[in-house]
């Protein structure tokens, strides 16, 4: 016991301090490690289907020692898993990488932000069921900081298949009460006795199992609509501009 307590102080006070190496012999390391335990979700930095890696401001590692304890445990309730494999070095080398990534950020893409803002608002209805800026809906997740988060790239899947890019913790849970009653709703919460939805209204329901006679689960399907036809090529690319440039406050 005593023996741990020391052994994560001694990794606590290391930490404090460390910093990834930014030499170029480093970095070639780096990269090597990152294309076999990275590129596979986050490409080649910002064309994957995961996190946006091309930026200057990474949401979750602001410091060297929060990034290399990403890489080391993952990102608890996301798909982004600990590193498998890798010594201390080597994590310090793939974060230094990812570091060196974003020193020329955030890419300028193609697309009209401001345009894409007026059919995020307008035609595609999308803060009915988003929120920015603490402005819009609670039927999908909060897109204040998604260009920080996302790919170019995931960010057009999300839009127009949004079952093929699915985002933990969004998935629809349907009950037929013995009443005869239907409800349907974002599952919040489920334990043996009950289960808690978001309606479609925005209010938050907490059933008892016993009262239903059948409960569904859609884990793979998106409540949200695919609009892969709702906009042309170039209304496409300007939505995909204004989300790539929400980064929050950053
Ligand atoms: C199985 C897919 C997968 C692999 C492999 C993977 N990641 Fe991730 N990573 C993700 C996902 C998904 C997220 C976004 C998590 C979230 O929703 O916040 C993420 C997030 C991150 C973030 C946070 C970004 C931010 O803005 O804070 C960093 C940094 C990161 N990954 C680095 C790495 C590194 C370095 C490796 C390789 C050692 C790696 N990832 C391997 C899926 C993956
Ligand atoms: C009926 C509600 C609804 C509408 C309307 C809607 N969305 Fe969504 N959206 C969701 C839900 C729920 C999710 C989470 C499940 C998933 O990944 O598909 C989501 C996920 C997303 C994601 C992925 C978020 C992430 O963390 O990767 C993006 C990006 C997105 N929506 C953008 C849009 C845009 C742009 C529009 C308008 C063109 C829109 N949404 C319209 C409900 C909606």
């Amino acid at each position: 016991m005593r023996l741990t307590i020391l052994a994560l102080w001694c990794a606590l006070a290391l930490s404090a301090q460390m910093k990834a190496p930014t030499d170029e012999a480093s970095l070639r390391e780096g990269l090597k490690l990152y294309q076999f335990h990275c590129s596979f979700c986050h490409g080649k930095g910002d064309d994957g289907m995961a996190a946006n890696l091309v930026t200057p401001n990474l949401v979750h590692a602001p410091t060297d020692a929060s990034l290399v304890n990403i890489i080391r445990n993952g990102i608890g309730g996301t798909d982004m898993p600990p590193a498998l494999g890798m010594s201390e070095q080597e994590m310090l080398m793939v974060a230094g990488y990812v570091r060196s990534l974003g020193r020329t950020a955030p890419t300028s893409i193609a697309g009209d932000a401001a345009k894409g803002k007026a059919l995020y608002l307008g035609k595609g209805g999308c803060a009915g069921c988003h929120m920015v800026d603490g402005k819009g809906g609670r039927s999908g997740p909060d897109l204040t900081l998604i260009g920080a988060m996302r790919s170019p790239g995931n960010l057009r899947t999300s839009i127009v298949d949004p079952n093929a890019s699915m985002v933990g913790g969004w998935s629809m849970v349907h009950l037929t009460l013995k009443s005869g009653q239907k409800v349907s709703g974002i599952r919040l919460n489920e334990d043996n006795f009950h289960v808690s939805l978001r309606d479609g209204k925005g209010k938050i329901q907490t059933i008892a199992k016993a009262e239903a006679v059948k409960i569904d689960r859609d884990l793979t399907r998106s409540s949200m609509p695919a609009y892969g036809k709702v906009f042309s090529e170039d209304e496409m690319t300007d939505l995909i501009a204004y989300l790539f440039s929400l980064r929050g406050a950053l």
